[in-house]
């Protein structure tokens, strides 16, 4: 089988390791990288990292508005698609990378592989919500990483070719747990004790475009006293430096370069908490059984707010500071799958 992969952004290329690792042991897989995340260590790092093949087809894309961006990717995809004609288009989660590759095979009837499929925040706002919608609607095989996810799709009426096969961000945190532990020297290098610091990321369109609310999020962090390490998102650096907020006054924050995957699963396990809006990172936080405080109003990923592992406080500022210093003893369910998601997705392609 030939499968074109449309990959842009980071928790793409995440995502793609330990499933074109698998697919290459039965299919030829060709790697389109649409350039809608370009820095080094927001792309290359990770391909060098978790030897994720190079991409076949580099488009180039970068930043820009919704539609320009989306627009130029779904072009350049159309003309690789006629230019290579694959068995199958395979997209991952939920960006505009994903839509652009989706939309572009389904018009010319190439069957989509959707994974991370069914995932809903009910929140049509997010931009990536109107990317998930659109996709699964038009896709010909869905994975899925959680029961929720296929009961979302079922009440959207998308029943056939739905398979619930776990999550392949577990495949990938388990394939490099131990790496992380022998390579990183991130919590050295940063000076920086295990269990002693909280972990921050922040990227979510939703707080990052909305001053007041990032201007909540960081008086949160000055009230909160124990050491925190920030690897921050170009997006919100950006904003961070337009609106001329001051990180320098929050006291006790390392704020850093985004990292690699491995130095990231390192900083995720030793922290005391971790404070996010990404997706993955909830996750990962899940995963690794670190308690989480998350910066928004409602997750896709709903099945880790049961057992008091996560907890949603949006960006009020009291919510933020009570749920970062609450002691808590969450219960952790196994319910992302067994980590060989990469595995039966192969499997069923086939
Ligand atoms: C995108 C996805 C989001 C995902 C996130 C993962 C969409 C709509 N959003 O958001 O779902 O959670 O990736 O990180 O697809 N920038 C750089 N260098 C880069 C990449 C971005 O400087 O390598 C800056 C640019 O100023 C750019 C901004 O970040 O305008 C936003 O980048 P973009 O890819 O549009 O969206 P993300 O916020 O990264
Ligand atoms: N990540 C990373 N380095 C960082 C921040 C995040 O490797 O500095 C990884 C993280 O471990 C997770 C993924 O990127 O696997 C999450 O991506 P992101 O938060 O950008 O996007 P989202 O998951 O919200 O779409």
């Amino acid at each position: 089988m030939k499968i074109l992969t449309v990959l842009g952004a980071r928790p793409q290329f995440i995502k793609a390791a330990p499933v074109s690792r698998e697919l290459r042991k039965r299919h030829t897989e060709l790697i389109v990288h649409t350039g809608q995340h370009y820095d080094k260590n927001m792309s290359d790092i990770f391909f060098d990292e978790l030897e994720i093949p190079k991409p076949d087809f580099h488009l180039g894309v970068g930043s820009g508005n919704h539609g320009k961006q989306t627009g130029e990717m779904l072009t350049k995809i159309e003309e690789i698609i006629l230019q290579e004609t694959p068995d199958y288009l395979l997209v991952y989660g939920d960006t505009n990378s994903t839509l652009a590759g989706a939309l572009a095979a389904s018009k010319l009837h190439i069957p989509v592989i959707h994974i991370e499929a069914g995932l809903r925040s009910f929140n049509k706002h997010m931009p990536e919500e109107i990317n998930r919608i659109m996709t699964d609607h038009v896709s010909d095989m869905l994975f899925c990483p959680t029961n929720t996810a296929v009961e979302n799709l079922q009440n959207e009426n998308i029943r056939e070719r739905v398979f619930n096969v776990g999550d392949v961000m577990y495949d990938a945190v388990e394939f490099n747990r131990k790496l992380a532990e022998e390579k990183s020297t991130v919590l050295s290098d940063n000076g920086l004790t295990s269990k002693d610091y909280h972990l921050i990321t922040v990227h979510r369109a939703e707080n990052t475009d909305d001053s007041d609310k990032m201007r909540n999020i960081l008086n949160a962090f000055s009230k909160i006293d124990t050491v925190k390490v920030w690897p921050i998102h170009p997006r919100t650096k950006k904003v961070i430096e337009d609106q001329g907020f001051d990180l320098e006054s929050v006291p006790n924050l390392h704020v850093i370069e985004p990292v690699g995957y491995l130095d990231m699963l390192t900083l995720e396990q030793n922290s005391r908490k971790i404070i996010t809006d990404s997706g993955g990172v909830q996750k990962e936080a899940y995963f690794m059984e670190v308690p989480c405080v998350t910066l928004r109003e409602q997750t896709e990923w709903v099945e880790t707010l049961e057992g008091g592992a996560n907890v949603l406080v949006g960006t009020d500022l009291e919510k933020i500071v009570n749920a970062v210093e609450k002691q808590v003893t969450p219960n952790y369910l196994s319910v992302f799958g067994d980590g060989q998601a990469s595995v039966k997705i192969c499997e069923m392609i086939r």
